[in-house]
């Protein structure tokens, strides 16, 4: 086991620990112990990664003396729906689960946005523990308490604000990751130094080519820096009444390109690094962002193997999405827009001439 690192995170009336570091999955169980008030347990995972670490870390607890039990979702985001949600209240009924239980989501977002709600709203919530397994889950969707799933109309439209007891991200854990979910996870990371850290941002451009090659001193690094930034950003503003809206940068485009193309051709971090790479011009025509910063993001995007453009994707169909995006505002889209690497601007309002000009202007 490596060295680890421990980020705070502290939200109004509740303050909990990420912890980072590679092999530390089988110390779950004696972190626990102050954390919870009963040893009973459910574990819920994905299909993928429950033979690999949602059973491990039930025999582990089990072990250790709790009540542990595995659940395991069919992989993949049509398992974030209400027709999960029931199958899994059902069995925290048949494992017994009360108030003082405890949910352990072992996996990437799908399982930890749907374990979470499910913490949430069983016996009008339980205990959460956080094991994210994919990059984007370490750095993002584990931190900060967002829960829920989806409806047939949209994504992610129920929901609660729910925040875990612990977060335990054993970076081991991504040498099992595919290259293409390590790459969309980076998107993220690469997000955190736009809007927050020009030093991560010069991180990434040095060391992209080793974070590809899974490198964990430098994926450790990364994850810990992330996890600090969303820390900071959540215990400002935990339910987005405003400054929490800066994670979204590249998000408002992103988003649209992932639902005009039914969710089935761009991963999140896929589409949202086009997101960024829009948002980037969008900032040159709007908020000052410098052509030599416009050209460094979208280098690093490249370096990361991830898209810039969407040339197939008609401005007409996106733009229609993102006036309906549940962060419009009465139909008008908001943006998130750089001033510099760094440094960033939120709600801001965009003359729809001018966003149709840059899309079609990246259309070559
Ligand atoms: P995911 O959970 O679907 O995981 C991606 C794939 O990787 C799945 O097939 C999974 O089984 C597999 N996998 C997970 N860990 C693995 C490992 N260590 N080795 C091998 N395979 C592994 O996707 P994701 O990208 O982690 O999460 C996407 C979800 O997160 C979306 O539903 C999105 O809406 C949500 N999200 C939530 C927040 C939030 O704040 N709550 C933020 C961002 C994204
Ligand atoms: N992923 C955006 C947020 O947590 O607010």
């Amino acid at each position: 086991m490596s060295a680890t690192t421990t980020v705070p995170v502290k939200v109004p009336g509740h303050t909990y620990d990420i912890v980072i570091g590679e092999g530390i999955l089988p110390t779950l169980p004696e972190r626990l112990g102050p954390l919870v008030p009963s040893r009973r347990i459910l574990v819920v995972s994905d299909d993928n990664v429950a033979g690999a670490y949602g059973r491990p870390v039930t025999d582990a607890l089990t072990s250790a003396g709790y009540e542990a039990a595995l659940a395991s979702i069919p992989a993949g985001e049509s398992s974030k729906s209400g027709d999960q949600l029931f199958t899994l209240y059902d069995k925290a009924l048949d494992h017994g689960l009360d108030r003082k239980s405890t949910i352990v989501a072992v996996g990437g977002g799908v399982v930890g946005d749907l374990a979470g709600y499910l913490a949430a709203s069983y016996l009008r919530g339980i205990h959460l523990i956080q094991v994210p397994t994919t990059l984007l889950a370490m750095v993002d969707s584990s931190v900060g308490g967002k829960t829920g799933i989806n409806l047939p109309r949209g994504k992610n439209l129920v929901g609660a604000f729910y925040q875990p007891r612990l977060v335990l991200a054993d970076t081991g854990v991504l040498t099992t990751l595919p290259d293409r979910e390590l790459r969309a996870g980076l998107a993220e990371v690469i997000k955190y130094g736009v809007i927050r850290d020009p030093d991560l941002f010069a991180l990434l451009e040095a060391s992209m080519p080793s974070l590809l090659d899974r490198d964990n001193a430098w994926i450790n690094r990364i994850v810990s820096r992330s996890c600090e930034i969303k820390a900071e950003v959540v215990a400002a503003d935990e339910k987005e009444s405003g400054l929490r809206s800066i994670l979204n940068f590249g998000h408002t485009l992103g988003h649209a390109v992932e639902a005009v193309t039914g969710y089935t051709t761009y991963l999140h971090g896929e589409a949202i690094a086009v997101g960024m790479a829009f948002a980037a011009r969008l900032s040159g025509a709007t908020t000052g962002l410098s052509g030599k910063d416009i050209t460094r993001l979208e280098s690093l995007i490249e370096k990361t193997g991830l898209p810039v453009r969407a040339p197939d994707l008609s401005w007409e169909d996106l733009a229609t999405v993102m006036k309906r995006d549940k962060k419009s505002v009465a139909g008008i889209p908001k943006f998130v827009l750089a001033e510099t690497i760094g440094r960033v601007r939120f709600g801001i309002d965009v003359d729809p001439g001018v966003a149709a000009d840059v899309w079609a202007g990246m259309a070559g």
